[in-house]
């Protein structure tokens, strides 16, 4: 396979009360003293506890934080970091930090926007994934289960290694962890041919807060449903999943054209909001809109990538883009024709000549960065778009990226209230759009420049609600307390995230958690 036309874009880019009066030094040694009486065979827990004296705490903790806004000497840090190798290790940490009134995150990749899966305010215990990683995949029956612990590459990378010819509708960047990427929506290049992530879910295995171990029949279809996008750290632990895989041609073609201030990109992409959701299933676009060295010396402009996916190969793409997107002035030296799992790495600017690299979780670069989403339902006139542009030729920013996903196809036609995710029908793409920095400079300028850019974009997106993606977590929106929160305070983050299917998660949440004891900043609480 040959990438080399790959663009070097990087790829995309509490709540506790305290339950008992004893300091924090108290609960740690209690939580610990607990795990250790729990296990039948105390060597085996050992192993797996990492508290902060021991020399491979930091190493442990930073391996998997893949926004580094959350690696400074002022994040608060877990007493202790649990990286289960068996069940029986994750139902102790349960019971113990109820016991000792200690807060548990869950991480699986460690992709989360705003660190949730490794950050708290109050006490609290990493419960890390990352031995459970098992993928299995069932060519014949076109099914897969796999653990939340491994990656969305690791699934790739499992059936590609069986079959060219079956797929997963999920996610670009290879590193994002199964166990939040499935519990948010979960979507990537066949968005428009088959929808999400979790709309592929048929199966899945979760340890409740009594430590229960469920399946779907055990957990019943409404603690099936919310897990299936209604977020992560909230209705306990998802183990794995058993996803169904869809097909895909052997070959599939690949294209990037790349338009600046100079080539007209405001008028294409002005076009590109007409066109891009109507065309056919097979065929799927984006846009990233970066701010990149004009040609003049000194100066920057403004470049959008209009990338796609074609599900076949190059000569009917092109017929058919010429007769849809005349304006692109697609050619054929702008396509590549690859396996579908080699056009995963195409998309996550990931050039390489061989798939192992799905394999490796820390092969791309980990950006500090804050990011935000929104939802597009009527074309942004040109002026518009100009006052987007303009916003990305200030000077106070440099690493800054908008990326807009045409939606349409199968999005249309799965109903709002199928499983919590509910941006579906009418929506002409979703906007996600970031600001990049260096760690350890002050954020301050970086954060209020993209507040700005949110509240300019207020004129041109989902209104009442303004719409989120769950899976591009962004504090901003509204939060939880710290202490007792009322689902009217969280309905105000809750419904940009979920619109009216928030009442029915919140309405699973008092059946399955009552006492609230898996919650974050944005967990649904029990109503
Ligand atoms: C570089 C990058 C690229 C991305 N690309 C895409 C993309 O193409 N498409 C897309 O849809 N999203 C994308 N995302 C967003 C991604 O889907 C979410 O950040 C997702 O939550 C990541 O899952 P994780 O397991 O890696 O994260 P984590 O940080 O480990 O977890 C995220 C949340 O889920 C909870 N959680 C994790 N595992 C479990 C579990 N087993 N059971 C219960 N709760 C759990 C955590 O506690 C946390 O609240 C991207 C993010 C990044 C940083
Ligand atoms: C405890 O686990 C260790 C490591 O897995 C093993 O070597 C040992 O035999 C086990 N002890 C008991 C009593 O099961
Ligand atoms: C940009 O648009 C103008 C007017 O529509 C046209 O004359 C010009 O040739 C275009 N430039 C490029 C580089 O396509
Ligand atoms: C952009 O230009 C600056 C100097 O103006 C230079 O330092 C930098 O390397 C250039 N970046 C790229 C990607 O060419
Ligand atoms: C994974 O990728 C990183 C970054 O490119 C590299 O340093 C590391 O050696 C790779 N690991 C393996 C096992 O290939």
């Amino acid at each position: 396979m040959k990438l080399a036309h790959v663009s070097l874009l990087p790829c995309l880019v509490v709540v506790l009360v305290s339950l008992i009066g004893s300091t924090c030094a108290d609960s740690h040694g209690n939580f610990l003293n607990c795990l250790h009486l729990r296990s039948a065979n105390s060597s085996t827990i050992s192993k797996v506890i990492y508290m902060q004296n021991n020399p491979s705490f930091s190493s442990v903790l930073n391996a998997y934080i893949q926004n580094t806004k959350f690696i400074t000497p002022t994040t608060p840090k877990p007493l202790v970091i649990v990286k289960a190798l068996q069940i029986s290790h994750i139902q102790s940490t349960i019971y113990c930090s109820k016991k000792h009134g200690l807060q548990i995150r869950i991480r699986s990749g460690g992709h989360d926007f705003e660190g949730l899966s490794y950050v708290s305010e109050v006490p609290f215990v990493i419960l890390d994934l990352l031995h459970f990683r098992a993928v299995k995949v069932d060519v014949k029956n076109e099914v897969a289960w796999v653990e939340s612990g491994a990656t969305i590459g690791e699934l790739y990378y499992g059936i590609a290694t069986k079959t060219k010819t079956l797929a997963f509708p999920a996610g670009v960047c290879h590193t994002v962890g199964v166990g939040g990427h499935f519990s948010g929506g979960g979507y990537g290049i066949l968005i428009r041919k088959y929808g999400l992530a979790a709309d592929h879910v048929i199966d899945a295995l979760l340890v409740d807060v009594n430590g229960r171990v469920l399946d779907r029949k055990s957990m019943g279809e409404d603690l099936f449903w919310a897990i299936r996008g209604g977020g992560g750290n909230t209705f306990g632990i998802v183990l794995a999943w058993k996803v169904k895989l869809v097909q895909v041609p052997p070959v599939v073609t690949v294209y990037t054209v790349n338009k600046n201030l100079e080539q007209n990109v405001t008028k294409i992409l002005h076009r590109w909001q007409y066109i891009a959701h109507k065309l056919p299933d097979d065929l799927f676009t984006d846009v990233t809109i970066t701010k990149v060295n004009s040609t003049q010396a000194g100066k920057k402009t403004v470049q959008a990538a209009f990338k796609g996916l074609f599900l076949g190969g190059v000569d009917k793409l092109i017929p058919l883009v010429q007769d849809k997107f005349p304006e692109l002035g697609l050619t054929k030296k702008d396509c590549l024709e690859l396996s579908w799992a080699e056009s995963v790495l195409y998309f996550g600017g990931v050039s390489t000549q061989s798939l192992e690299i799905m394999l490796n979780r820390t092969a791309l670069a980990r950006p500090t960065f804050k990011a935000k989403s929104d939802y597009v339902k009527e074309p942004i006139p040109e002026s518009g778009l100009e006052g987007i542009m303009s916003r990305f030729l200030e000077k106070e920013v440099d690493v800054v990226l908008m990326m807009m996903v045409a939606f349409g196809g199968r999005m249309e036609q799965v109903a709002e209230n199928e499983i919590p995710y509910p941006h579906r029908a009418g929506n002409l793409y979703q906007a996600s759009y970031l600001v990049g920095w260096t760690n350890g400079e002050d954020e301050g300028k970086y954060i209020s420049w993209i507040r700005r850019l949110h509240s300019y974009l207020g004129t041109y997106a989902s209104k009442s609600p303004r719409e989120a993606y769950y899976n591009y977590r962004d504090l901003d929106i509204g939060t939880n307390n710290v202490g007792y929160t009322s689902y009217e305070q969280a309905s105000i983050w809750g419904r940009k995230y979920y619109k009216n299917n928030f009442k029915r998660l919140a309405q699973v949440k008092s059946m399955v958690d009552p006492m609230n004891f898996f919650r974050n900043e944005q967990s649904v609480p029990p109503l």
